[in-house]
């Protein structure tokens, strides 16, 4: 499995994703100040991939702690947890991890742990996180398999993959899975302007996979679906909200409304960790706005004349009228999704709903 991020005694390992495919390097954060770095500037991104690195990111700046006392130690954890939580907005991955590490710790506290236990407990959580993550992607990758047609011309768009996850992927895990379970699959990787998570690590993954892997730009997928090449939609999310309005990285939206004009069923693949109960629909969800120099340049070159304004949206949001179905780790999740979301979150006993 595609080593996107790894924890080694005190250092959190990380692919570098800025690099890819050009050169394979891994960047080796010693401190949680380093790790949110990484995540800002997208050394690591992708929604679950983004909460991993600050679970691991909390627990390796914790664990250098100098505290004695679990006072100064629990204003140290909640210092570290804040400076993960302003590296970027939209992924609410990156909430519910540092939520789980808070619970984690308060439990500790309360149960009067010393410092040394509550070092060794948000360890775990954050291992946890990780195992956890890779888990859900496979199950998401056995449930979506059953959806994607026999003979698949899947349209994918960012990378919702290995690299955006502790491993496996999202959408790329269903396609992944898919594969798995014999179905003949074609992929076409939007390239997915500005950032070219699409071209670079989408085609990456796959061809490492030996999937057959076409890139195009984002233009050209009107053009394919119309020419009736693409069947299947599948794409990741950043935040689900209650109704079902989903954050992705901007292009989604597009995507979803050509896929609704040719009758070609989209689907989001995302583990419950994406789910945002609390924002009530996409209207309320934030939207981060990157750097103009992300559109006027690909890499040293600049594309634009100086003095002409840049608008950088990272992410889209695309309206639940447009989602044929959510792939999570509990299953497909299908319209009305203000119920269908809900009920994913309700406890099982015996696989049973209760
Ligand atoms: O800006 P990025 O590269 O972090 O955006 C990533 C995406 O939009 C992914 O599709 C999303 O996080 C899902 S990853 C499983």
């Amino acid at each position: 499995m595609l080593p996107t991020i790894a924890r080694e005694a005190d250092v959190v390992v990380m692919i570098d994703q800025r690099k890819l495919p050009v050169q394979e390097v891994y960047v080796r954060c010693r401190t949680a100040p380093e790790v949110a770095r990484a995540i800002k500037t997208m050394v690591i991104r992708g929604a679950p991939a983004i909460g991993v690195a600050a679970a691991m990111g909390i627990a390796i700046g914790m664990r250098a702690s100098k505290a004695t006392g679990t006072q100064k130690f629990a204003g140290e954890f909640f210092r570290i947890c804040d400076l993960m939580a302003a590296t970027r907005p939209t992924a609410v991955n990156l909430f519910w991890a540092i939520e789980r590490m808070k619970h984690s710790f308060g439990a500790g506290a309360e149960a009067g742990e010393s410092v040394d236990q509550l070092k060794d407990r948000l360890d775990r959580e954050a291992e946890a996180i990780h195992d956890e993550d890779v888990a859900s992607c496979r199950a998401m990758g056995a449930y979506g398999a059953a959806v994607v047609p026999a003979d698949a011309r899947i349209l994918t768009h960012c990378n919702a993959g290995a690299l955006a996850t502790a491993g496996y992927g999202t959408a790329l895990g269903v396609i992944r899975g898919a594969v798995e379970a014999g179905k003949r699959v074609a992929v076409f990787a939007d390239e997915t302007r500005p950032f070219l998570q699409g071209a670079r690590l989408t085609a990456w993954e796959l061809v490492r996979d030996g999937i057959d892997t076409t890139v195009i730009t984002d233009n050209m997928a009107g053009a394919l679906m119309r020419q009736g090449q693409v069947n299947f939609v599948v794409v990741g999310a950043d935040r689900i909200a209650a109704n079902g309005d989903t954050a992705n990285k901007i292009g989604t939206y597009t995507v979803a409304v050509l896929a609704r004009e040719h009758n070609i069923p989209f689907y989001v693949a995302a583990p419950l960790s994406t789910i945002d109960l609390h924002t009530p629909d996409g209207t309320h969800i934030p939207i981060e706005e990157r750097s103009a120099k992300e559109v006027t340049h690909v890499g040293p070159a600049r594309l634009t004349p100086e003095g002409a304004r840049v608008w950088n949206p990272a992410f889209d949001v695309t309206p639940h009228g447009l989602i044929a179905g959510i792939i999570t780790e509990r299953g497909i999740l299908r319209p009305p999704y203000t119920e269908s979301l809900k009920q994913a979150f309700e406890p099982l006993v015996a696989g049973i709903r209760v």
